[in-house]
């Protein structure tokens, strides 16, 4: 992953949203004719090549490597799990996506009556090792199957638990799958953990990374590839933001709530306004997100955005066609519509419609962007 600055899981500065409980540091430590595409991440089987690992990234360790290590991530989840044992305790739990089992063992550790840790990748079978080296094969029962295929051996769950965000929130579209864990099994009145997911916006000013990224198709070794261009800036960037880089106030689009919500609202337009700090060029919109634990006996959660603490996520970059020249106090007001792409739902499209009309810029203009 390129990268234009070296602070991943490092402090990158204050927290923005300081209303979060800080991480506790001392406890042990996230085709004409039409074939249907197979989106599913689940296991391919047999003996894999490098393809099929591709098609199967979650089988392999180096992905959950990475998530165990996210410390702000994983982290949370145990505090979570550790700081409210009072939510646990006792309860059946639901594990949706359990990789390496890791959100079972906490909520094992602090007493759940059983935990169904369903995994659909062959990571399941480490899951169930994992259980058993640790001696928890009486408590957590690893189910090896896609969420929407198994057979639960219970009617009803009293939790759910699930880290099933993706870049920009909703890439990969496992939201989908919680939510039908959640309508399937989940006991009235139980818990979604976590039970909300914010997206926000922001402006970035990133003259040299849009060269470097964008403009740089333009004239290749002296050779027009600005047909690439037309290409590349329209997929979004993950990449870790500088939060000097922020021109605007960040607003928030979109609040979800996951243990109300229908999958539909994954898709929305909502209206936004960037308003200038200072005078300075807009090259980029950035979106990041947050999730929220609201049923801990005090508010839980972690954000992603650039003021935050780095993880894996990082943010999500929206090159514009062209600079904008914003002075202090105006504004680039505009919508943006998401949705999962109709051919392969776990991408996402993004259509952003923006307009300035200030005293050095005028623009108003739609770009469209996918996910993939
Ligand atoms: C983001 S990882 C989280 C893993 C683990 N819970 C953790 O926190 O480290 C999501 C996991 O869900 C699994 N998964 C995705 N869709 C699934 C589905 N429909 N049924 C079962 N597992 C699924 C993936 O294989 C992956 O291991």
């Amino acid at each position: 992953m390129d990268c234009r600055s070296n602070n991943e899981n490092e402090s990158s500065g204050s927290k923005m949203k300081c209303e979060y409980e800080e991480q506790d540091e001392t406890i042990t430590e996230s085709s004409n004719v039409e074939v249907e595409e197979d989106t599913s991440m689940c296991e391919v089987g047999g003996d894999k090549t490098s393809a099929d690992y591709y098609f199967d990234s979650y089988s392999h360790f180096g992905i959950h490597e990475e998530m165990l290590k996210d410390v702000v991530r994983t982290k949370t989840y145990q505090n979570v799990i550790y700081k409210n044992s009072f939510l646990i305790k006792d309860k059946v739990v639901l594990d949706v996506g359990a990789g390496t089992g890791i959100l079972s063992l906490f909520c094992a550790k602090v007493g759940a009556k059983h935990v169904y840790a369903i995994e659909c990748s062959s990571m399941a079978d480490m899951a169930k090792e994992i259980v058993k080296l640790n001696g928890f094969s009486d408590v957590i029962t690893v189910i090896k199957g896609k969420v929407e295929e198994i057979d639960l051996p219970v009617p009803q769950v009293d939790i759910i638990i699930s880290e099933w965000m993706g870049y920009f929130l909703l890439y990969e579209n496992m939201l989908n799958t919680v939510l039908y864990a959640r309508n399937k099994w989940l006991v009235k009145d139980g818990l979604v953990l976590p039970d909300k997911a914010s997206l926000y916006l922001t402006a970035i000013e990133d003259a040299d990374y849009k060269d470097e990224k964008i403009e740089f198709w333009n004239s290749v070794y002296g050779f027009d590839m600005s047909c690439i261009r037309k290409q590349a800036i329209m997929e979004p960037l993950v990449d870790t933001v500088d939060q000097k880089q922020i021109v605007t106030n960040c607003q928030l689009l979109k609040t979800m709530d996951i243990s109300k919500m229908a999958s539909g609202d994954a898709s929305f337009t909502v209206p936004f306004k960037l308003v200038a700090e200072r005078d300075d060029y807009i090259h980029a919109l950035v979106a990041y997100f947050d999730v929220s634990f609201t049923k801990c006996h005090k508010l839980m959660g972690f954000s992603t955005g650039p003021r935050s603490r780095g993880t894996h996520w990082k943010q999500t970059v929206l090159y514009l066609e062209e600079g904008l020249t914003l002075c202090q106090g105006e504004a680039v007001v505009g919508s943006m519509t998401v949705a999962p792409n109709k051919k392969n739902p776990r991408d996402v499209d993004i259509m952003l419609k923006y307009s300035v009309n200030g005293r050095r810029c005028f623009v108003s203009t739609t770009q469209q962007y996918r996910m993939r």
